[in-house]
């Protein structure tokens, strides 16, 4: 029998939990911290709005008509886009196997603001802490098959059952946490640099291609779209669901989400004396000395990390369900099978990641560790290629008056904007973007 999620709600909220991740605690801080704060914020919400809004609308039209997974998603549309369904599968298989290497990461932060370790480590500095447990070989390995196996867990569990029942108690307490962070965040003396870093623009940044392609991978990276999650969720979805007022409401609280994390984070960083611009370490090594030295520090700290690790969780768990899906209708595995199948190859496929500062630190993908070399590829050229082919499959290759009718917008001039969007303005942009990043332009 075909799965179906229960409520629209839940619908909802699963979707945000797959939005809401590291993307946009950890992932937007540091992107945007080093790239110039306000001004990156504004970018940002245009592509959002641009890009990232009627991609999300597509993908929900392909997923829902399709009916099954991503493959017959895109060969539901078009028999010759088959292939691309293959692709996006298999890219999903390749965000996850690193993203569940730096989840671990929280999740062993986590344990040490809770057991106490993570203050005995103070003496030594972050700094150092941090490279001693990544250089290690065996305690990032451990930490990234303890939260993929509670992923495998809710994945296994079904749709209903594990992972809308996951989401629908996670989000809103989630929620509630980020705006707490917030608040408290907001009362430090010397707090209103920070606000003003992440508010307000410096028009000189404006200036700096590197920053809009760092924004666009961002949008896609944060939203999570352009690599199958939300066709392979929207085929849950039930008819008389509204696709435009989902999808609002998702990329609405999406971002919502990040600039109010952004909200606990940097006047965190200001007050305390932190640098904005320290990159991925931001969460890993800046952060817990800021919590070190700041008011209640040790219990915001485990709030913090819990919220880090459950919101990347919730964005596993939808990852995973794309391979599992297509595990479950191309190769008829059941559930269970198909989820120990894709559990087992996002390990293997992380295994280079989680060694890349220990036992492979000498390898280096164009001139950067494993792991980082695979973000950089994720967000500038995979993602961007996955929207891509979305958009040129909805927007050209479909039958036009079957997507229109799939996503249901509200009048017909909206509906004629989203098709020119997606046959236009977003595959320009995408290719300059993946031209760039490869190097060409
Ligand atoms: N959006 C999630 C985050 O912000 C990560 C994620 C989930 C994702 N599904 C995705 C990223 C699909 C790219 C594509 O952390």
């Amino acid at each position: 029998m075909r799965e179906e999620w229960r409520t629209q709600t839940g619908f909802v909220l699963a979707t945000i939990g797959s939005a809401v991740g590291l993307g946009n605690i950890w992932r937007f801080s540091y992107v945007a911290g080093e790239s110039g704060g306000g001004a990156f914020l504004a970018i940002y919400l245009v592509f959002v709005v641009l890009i990232g809004l009627p991609l999300m609308i597509a993908e929900f039209a392909l997923g829902r008509r399709g009916g099954g997974d991503v493959v017959q998603a895109f060969s539901a549309a078009s028999p010759r886009w088959r292939g691309a369904g293959w692709l996006l599968a298999a890219g999903a298989l390749v965000i996850l196997s690193y993203y569940t290497v730096i989840a671990g990461w929280v999740l062993k932060y986590l344990a040490g603001a809770l057991s106490g370790t993570l203050w005995t480590a103070a003496q030594t500095g972050y700094g150092a802490y941090f490279a001693r447990f990544i250089a290690n070989t065996g305690e990032p390995v451990l930490w990234q098959a303890a939260i993929l196996l509670i992923a495998m867990l809710v994945v296994a569990g079904g749709v209903r059952r594990g992972i809308e029942r996951l989401n629908m108690w996670l989000m809103p307490l989630l929620a509630v946490i980020v705006v707490l962070l917030a608040l408290f965040a907001l009362t430090l003396p010397g707090a209103g640099a920070g606000v003003r870093f992440l508010l307000a623009p410096d028009w000189s940044v404006f200036a700096r291609p590197d920053v809009y392609v760092a924004a666009i991978g961002q949008a896609f990276f944060s939203l999570g779209v352009g690599m199958a999650v939300m066709i392979t969720y929207a085929s849950y979805m039930g008819r008389q669901f509204r696709i435009p007022v989902s999808a609002t409401a998702i990329v609405g609280g999406d971002t919502l989400f990040a600039v109010v994390a952004g909200l606990a984070i940097f006047p965190a960083v200001f007050a305390l004396g932190g640098n904005p611009a320290a990159g991925p370490e931001l969460a890993f090594i800046t952060l817990p000395q800021i919590f070190l030295n700041m008011p209640f520090g040790s219990v915001v700290a485990p709030v913090f990390f819990f919220l880090l690790a459950a919101a990347a969780l919730t964005s596993m768990v939808s990852l995973l369900e794309v391979p599992v899906a297509v595990a479950v209708h191309r190769l008829a595995l059941g559930r269970r099978r198909a989820t120990l199948l894709a559990g087992g190859l996002v390990f293997l496929l992380g295994l280079p990641s989680a060694l890349s500062y220990g036992l492979l630190a000498d390898v280096t993908l164009a001139g950067q560790p494993i792991l980082d070399a695979v973000d950089r590829a994720v967000s500038s050229m995979l993602l961007p290629l996955g929207g891509l082919l979305v958009a040129l499959c909805v927007g050209w290759a479909a039958n036009r008056a079957v997507v229109v009718a799939e996503a249901d917008l509200p009048d017909a001039a909206l509906a004629r904007l989203w098709v020119w969007l997606l046959r236009v303005p977003v595959p320009l942009l995408l290719v300059v973007v993946f031209l760039r990043a490869v190097g060409a332009i």
